[in-house]
C-alpha cells in the first residue's frame, strides 16, 4: 500500500486542505504522477479517448482497465490507485462483483463506477465486500448517448435537487469519495460542504475538496479540450514540472479559475 490511503484524504478534507487525482494509464506516467505529489491516480476508461483513439468511452472493456490497472500498479506509486469499471461492467450485481475483484486484483484500492441513486445496493454490496467505492455523478461520460453530448448537467432546479440527492444517497450507501463532471460551480460547492465525503471536481469548479484532470488534457496533447482545461505545459519545460504545477495550483487555488467554470 502507498502512502496515501482513504483515511489520508479524509483527513485533508476536514482540515480544508485539497488534494489532486491525476488520470494515469500505464508505469512511467503513474511514477511521475506519484512524484509530482498527487494524492490519489485515476485509470480512467478515458483512456478510451486518450489512448485508443475512440470518441467516447464506451468501448472500453474490463480487459482495458484490467491491463491498465496492472501497469500503473508497477509504477511503484504513493498516490490512491483509483480504477474505472468500464460501460456495462456493472449492469448486474454478479457483474459487479466479479468485475471489481478482478480490477482490485490487478492491484486498484477502489473503484469507479458512474450513475446515482440506482447504484446503492451496488456500492454496499461492494464496501460489505471490502471494495472501496468512488462514484461519479454529473456528466457521466458513459451514458453520453443518453445526454445526447457531452453537456453540463444540473443547470435547472430540478436536475441540481437530483444530483444532490444522489450524492447523499450514494453516501449513505458507504462510496468513500465522490467525482463530479460539469456541474455548476456553486452546486458543487453546495454538496461538498453537504458530504463529508470528499468531492473530485472536473469542470465543477473551485468549491470541491479535490481536482481531477486527464493527464493529456493537461500536459495539451489532446485535440479538443473542455473550457474547464488548463494546459500546464505552457511556461513548463518538462512534464515533470508540468504535473507539479498542476499539483501546486491546485492546492494553493490558483486552479480552477471562473474562466474554468460553469455558473
Ligand atoms: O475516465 C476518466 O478519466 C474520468 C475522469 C474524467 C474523472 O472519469
Amino acid at each position: 500500500m502507498g502512502k496515501f490511503t482513504i483515511s489520508t484524504l479524509d483527513k485533508m478534507k476536514a482540515s480544508g486542505e485539497k488534494f489532486v487525482c491525476i488520470t494515469a494509464y500505464d508505469a512511467t506516467f503513474a511514477r511521475l504522477v506519484s512524484e509530482a505529489g498527487a494524492e490519489s491516480i485515476l485509470v480512467g476508461d478515458s483512456l478510451g479517448n486518450v489512448i485508443q483513439g475512440h470518441d467516447n468511452t464506451v468501448p472500453v472493456t474490463m480487459d482495458h482497465m484490467v491491463y491498465h490497472t496492472e501497469c500503473v500498479a508497477r509504477g511503484g506509486i504513493d498516490s490512491l490507485l483509483i480504477s474505472d469499471l468500464p460501460f456495462m461492467a456493472y449492469g448486474t450485481p454478479e457483474d459487479t462483483l466479479h468485475n471489481a475483484a478482478r480490477l482490485m486484483r490487478a492491484g486498484a484500492q477502489m473503484v469507479k463506477l458512474e450513475g446515482g441513486t440506482w447504484l446503492s445496493d451496488s456500492i454496499s454490496m461492494l464496501v460489505e465486500r471490502g471494495i472501496p467505492v468512488c462514484a461519479h455523478l454529473g456528466l457521466t461520460p458513459q451514458s453520453v448517448n443518453v445526454f445526447g453530448g457531452y453537456r453540463v448537467q444540473g443547470r435547472t432546479p430540478k436536475e441540481a435537487k437530483s444530483i444532490l440527492a444522489d450524492a447523499v444517497e450514494i453516501q449513505d450507501a458507504g462510496a468513500s469519495l465522490l467525482v463530479l463532471e460539469c456541474v455548476p460551480a456553486p452546486l458543487a460547492a453546495d454538496i461538498s460542504r453537504k458530504l463529508d465525503i470528499p468531492v473530485i471536481g472536473i469542470g465543477a469548479g473551485p468549491g470541491t475538496d479535490a481536482q481531477v484532470l486527464v493527464m493529456h488534457d493537461l500536459l495539451g496533447l489532446s485535440a479538443h479540450t473542455a473550457r474547464f482545461v488548463q494546459n500546464f505545459m505552457q511556461g513548463h519545460d518538462s512534464i515533470q514540472d508540468a504535473l507539479r504545477a498542476f499539483v501546486e495550483a491546485v492546492k494553493s487555488g490558483e486552479y480552477p479559475r471562473d474562466e474554468h467554470s460553469y455558473q
